[in-house]
């Protein structure tokens, strides 16, 4: 790679997810050009960011480096990266990228989407450089929670994917490659998989879902925020061959006892719902609520940088 281009990232979409990662490439000294269909989005999000660059106490130069642009062609060319964040919808991101695809000029591009949950080969399937499609999905807010699954499609170039996880761990996130096209990729399958077993017990009667709630937040969920399933293993026995001689079985017996899914819905629901006005307070009061949550993540994340440091 070459040129001035080398430092210029395109994201078309600048809602929630397009201007966290403007925030993010801004913040390190990326230039940033910043596309939309609707231009009053893209002043809202220059404001949101403005606000959110001064409370991370960065400087005005960072802001100076993203561009609001309102034709497609000026954002993508000569840019060496090109991130979609449009609405989760197959159709509107074919559309987008078709319309974008003939106006970018490097061939060594890296063309990338946010998708939560579309496979990458069906994104890309009939693009012009399939071979430079992969699938960057951030865990959301980007800015505290800095994992993001790295998606490949079987015909991505080994180059992309490798370029892909260090551009992405440059900018502060934790890339992990998601090696193969699996639905729902493996964030959203544990979560998932944590929410069906949440609802079988809530609805057979084992726990309100206040507390519930608390088993993760007050238990798995603090040796979670420094590690994985593995590692806890791991450490509470003598590595993976002596936790399987003492656990296997026991693990088993209770996984097996575990039901099938079902869809959330019904008297279940509406059980659930009630619990949470009483433990978290009416959906009125939300937006306070989510602000606790982002005052919380980033005290977690400032904690979880310090004690690296060490
Ligand atoms: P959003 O609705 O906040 O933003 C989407 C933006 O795309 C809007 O500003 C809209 O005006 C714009 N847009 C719509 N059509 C367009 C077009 N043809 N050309 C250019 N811009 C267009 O959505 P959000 O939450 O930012 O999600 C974007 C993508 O990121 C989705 O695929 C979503 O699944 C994914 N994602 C979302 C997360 C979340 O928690 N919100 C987390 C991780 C991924």
């Amino acid at each position: 790679m070459a040129d001035s281009g080398d430092r210029k990232v395109a994201i078309i979409g600048s809602g929630l997810i397009g201007r966290s990662y403007a925030m993010l490439f801004a913040s390190s000294g990326y230039q940033v050009s910043l596309y939309d269909i609707e231009i009053e989005q893209i002043d809202k999000a220059k404001d949101d960011i403005k606000s959110q660059l001064l409370k991370l106490e960065e400087e005005d130069e960072q802001y100076q480096l993203i561009q609001g642009v309102t034709d497609l062609k000026s954002c993508v060319e000569d840019a060496f990266f090109v991130l979609e964040c449009v609405p989760e919808r197959l159709e509107i991101k074919q559309n987008v990228w078709k319309e974008a695809e003939p106006f970018i000029t490097r061939d060594d591009v890296i063309l990338s989407s946010s998708t939560s949950a579309l496979l990458p080969s069906d994104i890309s399937r009939n693009f012009l450089r399939k071979e430079r499609f992969i699938i960057s999905h951030p865990t959301n807010p980007p800015f505290y929670v800095p994992l993001v699954e790295v998606v490949p499609a079987s015909w991505t170039d080994a180059d992309v994917v490798t370029q892909t996880l260090k551009l992405l761990e440059s900018i502060g996130l934790v890339p992990v490659l998601v090696r193969k096209e699996v639905k729902g990729f493996v964030l959203n399958r544990i979560q998932y998989a944590i929410l069906a077993e949440s609802w079988r017990l809530i609805r057979d009667g084992v726990m309100t879902a206040g507390d519930l709630d608390k088993v993760m937040s007050c238990g798995l969920g603090v040796r979670y925020a420094f590690m994985g399933p593995f590692e806890t293993a791991y450490l509470n026995a003598e590595g993976m061959h002596s936790y399987s001689e003492r656990y296997a079985d026991m693990i088993l017996g209770i996984q097996q006892d575990m039901g099938p899914p079902e869809r959330m819905d019904g008297p279940v629901l509406d059980l659930i719902q009630i619990d949470m006005e009483a433990t978290v307070g009416p959906v009125s009061e939300i937006q306070q609520r989510r602000q606790w949550r982002d005052r919380r993540l980033a005290a977690l994340a400032k904690l979880k940088a310090d004690l690296n440091k060490n």
